[in-house]
């Protein structure tokens, strides 16, 4: 429209010489993009912000809060810090790749020190821009090496997958993962699913703490699910967002990629230490690919280098300085696990809470599936227009597929967010 109003002011007849005379433009040119939905997750805490209820919950969000729902900067981040202040390092440019010392920590953490693929060099590693940056530059690195391939997701799974892949051009699908009748997992609809995947597909599977859900495979079924990919050509790309917040124990929540890369398989992996280190605005994370030849590994850091250099360059310093702080060093890598049984616990703590409380208000119903799931999120079952109940009659702000983020939940709270459920569930 704008370049019609403005193509029709064009004098008519032979073009003068010179340059074409400027004129004042009414509107913009970009007065017919469309307003984009707000974000489903981002944008609860947007509207929970603006709410002016004082009993208002925001369970929206993936991110920790403490007892009194506030955010935490955890204490091995400020003495960290300290160090890092003390030491009054620069701020030049970090390499494509990002600090050595936070790559170091990182492949440490996903796959154990001085695993066999770390000394062999066939890990490659990119520090990115969290999960999210480094899910990016994995899309990227599919588009291009992997040109024609489907990436397979969970159905359902955290919303921005879709964005992810689809904004690199990148054609996915979903493979079945929740059985609503069960509140478990469909393992066997799963595997019908990852069976029919045309051979050279990339499954992407959540590391630990699935994401809504909190329904994790069994051990015995990671092993089939490796299997399978390896029978059928199938390229895992871990998203490993929440290590050490499913158990606690952060190598419990590695259990799947190392029993990947036990099994002889190749994998590609997203990390990010927004939730266990408590960086989200930070923006800490890495993208992995552990390869079964040194040289391939080597090929392909160059070519993930030369993806990030056009996306952002190079990744910032602060939060890998602190990470790499924390890992590397014993004393703090110790304290940090404390802190992280700490985050883990308390939202175990009101996991049960809430358990209770919803089985003395609706007896007659099966809430036995609080417990069950594990990580930061309970998938409650409810229905959106439930959801809506939730919000605009009790202010509790959640996303429309029903997830809870217990991390934003505490004690003082429990019997609120029940009261509000049975509502929602009785009522609508
Ligand atoms: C499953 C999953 N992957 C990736 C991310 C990315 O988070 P970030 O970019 O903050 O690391 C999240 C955050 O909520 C997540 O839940």
């Amino acid at each position: 429209m704008q370049l019609q109003a403005r193509m029709q002011v064009r004098p008519a007849g032979p073009r003068r010489a010179g340059p074409a005379p400027v004129r004042a433009m009414a509107g913009s040119r970009f007065a017919d993009v469309a307003q984009a939905p707000p974000d489903p997750i981002l944008g609860v805490s947007e509207a929970f912000k603006a709410c002016t209820d004082p009993n208002k919950l925001n369970l929206g969000v993936g991110a920790y809060r403490d007892e009194q729902l506030k955010p935490v900067v955890l204490s091995v981040v400020k003495k960290a810090e300290s160090k890092i202040f003390a030491r009054n390092e620069n701020k030049e440019y970090l390499t494509i790749e990002g600090l050595d010392g936070f790559r170091k920590a990182t492949v440490d953490l996903l796959l154990g020190g001085d695993h066999p693929a770390i000394k062999e060099g066939r890990v490659a590693v990119v520090q990115s821009l969290s999960g999210t940056g480094s899910l990016r530059v994995g899309a990227a690195f599919i588009a291009r090496f992997m040109k024609g391939s489907t990436v397979y997701l969970s159905n359902p799974t955290w919303g921005n997958h879709r964005n992810i892949f689809g904004d690199e051009g990148v054609e996915w699908k979903y493979y079945r993962y929740f059985d609503a009748d069960t509140v478990g997992l469909d393992f066997k609809g799963m595997v019908e699913d990852l069976k029919a995947a045309p051979p050279g597909s990339v499954v992407v599977l959540h590391g630990c703490a699935h994401n809504p859900t909190g329904i994790d495979p069994t051990k015995e079924q990671w092993a089939s699910i490796a299997d399978l990919c390896k029978e059928r050509d199938l390229m895992p790309f871990f998203d490993v967002a929440y290590q050490g917040f499913a158990t606690g124990d952060l190598d419990k929540d590695a259990f799947a990629p190392r029993l990947f890369v036990e099994k002889g398989l190749e994998i590609m992996v997203s990390q990010s230490y927004s939730k266990n280190l408590g960086l989200y605005g930070e923006r800490v994370g890495a993208l992995v690919m552990v390869l079964n030849d040194k040289e391939a590994a080597t090929r392909c850091l160059s070519q993930l280098k030369r993806l990030a250099r056009a996306l952002y360059s190079n990744p910032p310093t602060h939060g890998a300085r602190i990470a790499a702080e924390v890992v590397n060093d014993k004393e703090l890598f110790e304290e940090w696990k404390g802190e992280m049984r700490g985050m883990a616990g308390r939202i175990e703590r009101v996991r049960g809470e809430l358990q209770r409380a919803l089985e003395k208000k609706y007896p007659s119903k099966d809430w036995s599936f609080i417990t069950k799931q594990i990580g930061m999120f309970s998938f409650t079952g409810l229905t959106p227009v439930q959801v809506d109940n939730m919000t605009n009659k009790h202010a509790i702000f959640m996303t429309r597929d029903g997830r809870i983020s217990l991390a934003g939940l505490n004690s003082a709270k429990v019997e609120y967010l029940a009261d509000a459920i049975v509502d929602s569930v009785r009522n609508h």
